[in-house]
C-alpha cells in the first residue's frame, strides 16, 4: 500500500474568532498558510505572524492544495464560490469545511464540491477558540478518507483528539449537532439556575461550590457573577446560529422541534436587546431579572 503524501500547505477562508485561532495554530506549527477574509482588516495581525496574503479570493484558492472554510455557515461558502466563480479553480483540491451546519448541509456541500472535482472532508471543532491546538481537543471528521490521511499534519494542529467517523459526509455534523445541543442546554441550565439563586438572595458562588471542579457550568456562572460578558470565545450570535442549525436538524430528522424552538425564542429576544456580541451568559439579562425589567 502506498503512503499518502502528507500536505502541510493550506488556504484558510474565514478569519473570525475560530478562523483566526486556527490560523495561529497552523503558523505556530510551521505550515505554509494563505489567508482570506471578507473583511480584510482581520488579515494584517495574521500576516504579521507569517500568513501569506492573497491578492484575491481566486488567488487564495490557487495557492494551496488544501482549502479550509471557517465561515458562519455552509451557505456563505457556497455564496463565495458562486459570486467569485471559483468552481474551476477548486478542481483537484482537498476541502476541509469547518463551518457548523446540519447533516443535510454537510451532505449537499460535499456533493456539490465533489462535482467540482474536489476531495471533501467535513470537520466539527468541539471547542472554543482557546482550546485549539490542545491534545485533548476533540475534532470530528467525516468524508474522504484520502483527504483525511493527507491532511493529518494540518488536522493535528487543530486538536489532538481526532475522530474520523467514516466516509459519509454528514457523519461529523450529525454528532456535532447532538453534542452542541447537549452543551447549549448545559449552559442554559447554568444561566437559569443562577437566576433562581439570585432571585432568592443566594450568591452564585454558593451554586459554583456545589458543582464538580471542572464542570463547564462553573465558567458561565462566574461570568454572570462578575458581569463580564465581553470578548467571548463564541458570541451569543454564534450560539443563535447553532440553535437554528439544531432546529433545522430536528425538523429534517422528524423529531419534535419544541426544545430548540423555546431556546430560539429566548436567544432572539437577547439579540433584539443588543447582546449579540456578548457571551451566551448574557442571556441571564433576559431571563434573570424579570421584576426589575417590569418596573
Ligand atoms: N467560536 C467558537 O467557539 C466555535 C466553535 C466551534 C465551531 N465554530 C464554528 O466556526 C465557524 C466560525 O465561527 P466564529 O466563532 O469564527 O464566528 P465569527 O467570529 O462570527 O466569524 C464568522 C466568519 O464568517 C465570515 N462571514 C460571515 N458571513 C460571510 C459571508 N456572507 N461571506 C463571507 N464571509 C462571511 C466572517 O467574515 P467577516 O469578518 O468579513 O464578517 C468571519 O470570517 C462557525 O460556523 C462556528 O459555528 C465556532
Amino acid at each position: 500500500m502506498s503512503a499518502d503524501p502528507a500536505i502541510s500547505e493550506a488556504t484558510l477562508i474565514g478569519l473570525g474568532a475560530m478562523g483566526s485561532a486556527l490560523a495561529k495554530a497552523f503558523l505556530r506549527a510551521g505550515h505554509v498558510l494563505t489567508v482570506w477574509n471578507r473583511n480584510a482588516s482581520r488579515i494584517p495581525p495574521l500576516a504579521a505572524l507569517g500568513a501569506r496574503q492573497a491578492t484575491s479570493l481566486a488567488d487564495a484558492i490557487e495557492r494551496s492544495p488544501v482549502i479550509l472554510f471557517c465561515l458562519d455557515g455552509y451557505g456563505s461558502a457556497i455564496q463565495l464560490i458562486d459570486e467569485y466563480a471559483l468552481q474551476g479553480r477548486l478542481k483537484g483540491r482537498r476541502i476541509i469545511q469547518f463551518s457548523t451546519g446540519t447533516v443535510g448541509e454537510a451532505n449537499d456541500f460535499a456533493k456539490r464540491l465533489t462535482g467540482y472535482g474536489c476531495d471533501c472532508l467535513d470537520g466539527a471543532i468541539f471547542s472554543y477558540p482557546g482550546g485549539i491546538g490542545l491534545e485533548t481537543t476533540p475534532i470530528l471528521l467525516s468524508g474522504s478518507a484520502d483527504a483525511y490521511r493527507q491532511c493529518l499534519p494540518l488536522l493535528r494542529c487543530v486538536g489532538g483528539d481526532l475522530r474520523y467517523l467514516g466516509q459519509r459526509a454528514g457523519a461529523a455534523a450529525a454528532l456535532d449537532m447532538a453534542l452542541l445541543n447537549q452543551e447549549l442546554w448545559s449552559y442554559l441550565g447554568a444561566i437559569y439556575s443562577t437566576a433562581l439563586c439570585k432571585a432568592e438572595g443566594i450568591e452564585p458562588s454558593s451554586l459554583v461550590a456545589m458543582l464538580p471542579e471542572h464542570h463547564p457550568a462553573r465558567q458561565v456562572i462566574e461570568i454572570i457573577d462578575k458581569g463580564e460578558y465581553a470578548n467571548p470565545g463564541a458570541t451569543l450570535t454564534t450560539w443563535h446560529r447553532v440553535a437554528r442549525h439544531i432546529q433545522a436538524q430536528a425538523r429534517s430528522s422528524g423529531i419534535s422541534g419544541a426544545i430548540p424552538d423555546s431556546v430560539l425564542e429566548l436567544l432572539e429576544q437577547a439579540l433584539d436587546e443588543g447582546y449579540g456580541k456578548e457571551d451566551l451568559a448574557a442571556l441571564f439579562k433576559v431571563v434573570g431579572d424579570k421584576r426589575s425589567r417590569a418596573q
